[in-house]
Order: C-alpha cells, then structure tokens, then sequence
C-alpha cells in the first residue's frame, strides 16, 4: 500500500471516532506528537510530586496528612501509567527520562512555583489538579488508545485530588482571619500560573491545528483556559476568596468572563529553565533517579535469574 492510501485510512478511522492501536500504521508526525505529549504529561505528574511531597512531614492533622500521602502517591501512578502509554510507541522509558534530566523535554510550568505555606496545599488540589481536569477530561477520548483509556483512570483520580484541594481551602476560608488571609495569599500566587497551564494563546500554539484533525486534542488552549476562569470564578465567591485580576468581568454578550492580559514574558521564562524552583525541582528528580540505580539493577537480576531458570525448565 502506498503511504497516501495508508494516510488516507488512518484519517478515515480517527474520523469515524476508532482507536488508533500501537501495532497500527500511522504518520510518523503523529508518533513523534504523542510521545512528545505523552512523555511531557508524565513528567509532569512525576515532578508535580514534589511541591506537594514538601508539605506531608507538616499536615496539620494525621487526616489531612493521609489524604496527602494518597494524592501525592496517585500523581506517581499517573506518571507510572503515562510512561507506559508512551513506551507503546517505540520510546523506553530510560530515553524519556535522560531527556528530563538532559533539560530536553518540559514538564508543566507550574511546578516551577515554590509552595510556601498549608494553604498552597488547597490552591494546587482546587487550581492546579482543576485545570489539569479540565486538559484531560477531553483528553479521555484522544484517538491513540493507550493514552485515552490511561486517561479514564486519570481523570477519576484528578476529581478527588481537586475536590480535596477546594475543601482545604474552604476550611481555610471560613476559618480565622489569618487562616483566611493565608487562603487567599496562595490564591493570589498560584491565579495566573494555573490560568498559563493551558499553554500559549491559539494564534502562538502552530501544532495545535494538526492535533485537533488527529483528534489528539479536541478544545484549543483558549477555550479550555475560558472553561476553567468561568467554572472557577463561582468557586473563588463560594470562598469569598478575591481572584487577583482587576480585569476580571462578566460580559453578558458573550456568556464568558473577560480577563486580564496574561504575563507571557513570565511563563517563556519558566518554560526556559529560569523559574523560582526549575533547577531545585531538577536536582531531585536526577537525585532520585541516582539513588535508584541499585533497585533496577536489582529488579533486572531477579528478572534474568526468573528467566535463566524457566528456560531450563
Ligand atoms: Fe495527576
Ligand atoms: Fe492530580
């Protein structure tokens, strides 16, 4: 068959809403898309692990300090189910995680921002897992089946990681003025960074016309980020929290909040490496990586040794 005939059909299937499996033809742009997003979303949820790793030795109360544990432990299973999907599509995990450490392949901005206090535990669960659910939602019936299904299992666990982030700060909130005042200060930090984990404005994000005909993505960055500021906004009054946008309004004719400009010079800059936290948050993961050389070399023994004995058997 010739690659137009064979190009032909696999846009045939992902319009006819079928899955794209690992052993089926497709465009190597399409390939090299996946394992760029798919290897970046699991770094993502591996490196988003460690602002809130930070607050689990200083919960307030054995309850909220197991609710922690159990979040933080689900974003290392996310990262775990990620890097599978992305080995379905020739890439080892081994060359995914050198480009983390080489600097090569991005993770989610946000992560960059330093968590200063308890209160930064709730902003992250309600804004950070918020938007996340908001990104991934539709990324539930992405047209390359590992990652759709992965994704399924994801989004349940993001709803608990978000609904328990908004409960903190509605204990916060509705609790002393320092406890409010605390609330409200990692509102005002965490706002604008989590607006940006929707990435660069449609007109500056050229791959994204190719991933919506892929049905890879199915909403532009813009019209995601919309989605979240109109759900979110109702949420910051239930808080009585004030979201740190002086722009922010509702605009009867279009049926959407309108807001400020967003500060891109600051979000270039972090993707870039020069954030508050990116070399810190680097260290770590290449730390981690070291200090777990001896339990793959170990898991790679007991694998061989299993194997030698079955083939004599
Ligand atoms: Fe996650
Ligand atoms: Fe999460």
């Amino acid at each position: 068959m010739s690659n137009e005939t064979l190009e032909l059909a696999f846009q045939k299937k992902i319009d006819d809403e079928l899955k794209i499996e690992p052993k089926d033809w497709m465009p190597e742009k399409y390939r090299q898309t996946l394992i760029r997003q798919i290897s970046q979303h699991a770094h993502s949820e591996i490196v988003g692990m460690l602002p809130e790793g930070n607050w689990i030795t200083r919960a307030p109360s054995l309850r909220r300090k197991a609710v922690l544990l159990a979040k933080v432990q689900d974003e290392a299973g996310h990262g775990l189910y990620l890097y599978s999907a992305a080995e379905t599509l020739g890439i080892t995990r081994d060359q995914m995680l050198d480009q983390l450490h080489d600097g090569t392949a991005k993770y989610s901005s946000i992560f960059n921002y330093p968590t200063l206090s308890w209160a930064d535990m709730g902003a992250i669960g309600w804004l950070v897992d918020g938007a996340a659910i908001m990104n991934q939602v539709p990324l539930c019936r992405c047209s390359y089946g590992p990652y759709s299904r992965a994704m399924i299992r994801v989004c349940k666990e993001e709803s608990f990681h978000q609904r328990q982030g908004y409960e903190i700060m509605l204990t916060l909130a509705k609790g002393s003025a320092a406890q409010k005042k605390m609330a409200q200060d990692a509102l005002n930090r965490f706002w604008w960074p989590s607006i940006m984990m929707f990435g660069p404005n449609d007109d500056a994000s050229p791959n994204s016309k190719l991933s919506m005909a892929w049905k890879i993505k199915r909403f532009s960055n813009d019209d995601l980020r919309q989605k979240f500021i109109d759900v979110t906004v109702e949420q910051a009054n239930i808080l009585g929290l004030t979201i740190p946008d002086p722009d922010l309004k509702w605009n009867e004719e279009r049926g959407h909040y309108d807001f400020g400009e967003i500060n891109w010079d600051e979000f270039w800059n972090v993707v870039k490496g020069n954030g508050p936290c990116n070399r810190q948050r680097l260290e770590a993961r290449k730390n981690a990586w070291e200090k777990g050389a001896w339990v793959r070399e170990a898991a790679l023994a007991h694998a061989q040794k299993k194997a030698a004995k079955q083939s004599v058997a």
